[in-house]
């Protein structure tokens, strides 16, 4: 099968200097890899850099079996790359309908396919974006992403000051596009333990480089191995 995303050798950072350092994973369609890290350890760096948000200082990125690397952000976008940001990329000042009327395509297609998913949006789509709680903030950037039917979705701190119920509600529209879809998602969290508990696998960042990779149950299962990986060296200086 060929992986809906390649990263190979990723090298990327800011003013030329690399912060994540020859990273390489590969995630398959319909399956939800799970990265963890510290704070720091270069979590955003990396998915806005497969984004295009960011130049990539080496490697390559392939989407669907293309090389996508010296494509724009909208071009990537286009090839099926979905990507929710850490600030969840919404217009605060706009309207719930207006931040999905600014998609490219069917307004009305759009419409009904976000109140499918999340139809607690209903009520909500003449409010202020920046009005709404941080939960149904969350969950119009996930429409707004997932409306466009991406073939990979990319989501930073998703649960990122949510209450643990709206984020297993969150996550379960997630997985179950991704089943039903066949989308490979991409799922950055600080919460290793519930992110690893949803995953097929799982890569812990450390400093920008790779600590750990493997099946997300083997790692949930060696808490020893995440716990050293978070902590580094701070870990190291406090013994
Ligand atoms: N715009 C920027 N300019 C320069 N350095 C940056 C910039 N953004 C992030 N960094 C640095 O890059 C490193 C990795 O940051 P990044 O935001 O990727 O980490 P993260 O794993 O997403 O952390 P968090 O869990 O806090 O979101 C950090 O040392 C950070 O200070
Ligand atoms: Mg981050």
């Amino acid at each position: 099968m060929t992986p809906a995303l390649e990263v190979c050798e990723l090298t990327a950072g800011y003013q030329g200097i690399p912060v994540v350092h020859e990273l390489s994973f590969s995630v398959d369609p319909g399956s939800v890899l799970a990265v963890v890290g510290a704070n720091g350890a270069g979590k955003s760096t990396t998915l806005a850099a497969i984004a295009g948000l960011l130049p990539v200082l080496g490697g390559a990125i392939r989407l669907l079996g293309r090389d996508v690397t010296g494509r724009s952000a909208a071009k990537r976008a286009r090839g099926g790359l979905g990507f929710v940001p850490q600030d969840r990329g919404i217009v605060r000042r706009l309207t719930t309908e207006q931040n999905l009327r600014l998609l490219p395509g069917r307004l009305d297609q759009h419409l009904s396919d976000a109140l499918r998913l999340f139809p607690d949006l209903t009520p909500l789509m003449g409010r202020r974006a920046g009005l709404l709680s941080g939960g149904e903030q969350q969950m119009l950037a996930l429409a707004r992403v997932l409306v466009l039917r991406p073939r990979v979705l990319m989501i930073d701190e998703l649960s990122a000051g949510l209450a643990p119920r709206i984020v297993e509600q969150l996550l379960d529209v997630v997985t179950d596009v991704a089943h039903r879809h066949g989308t490979a998602v991409v799922l950055v969290e600080q919460h290793a333990e519930m992110a690893l508990g949803m995953a097929r696998a799982a890569l812990v960042l450390s400093h920008g480089r790779l600590a750990v990779s493997g099946d997300a149950a083997d790692v949930l299962a060696h808490p020893e191995v995440l716990e050293s990986s978070y902590l580094g060296e701070f870990h190291d200086a406090s013994t």
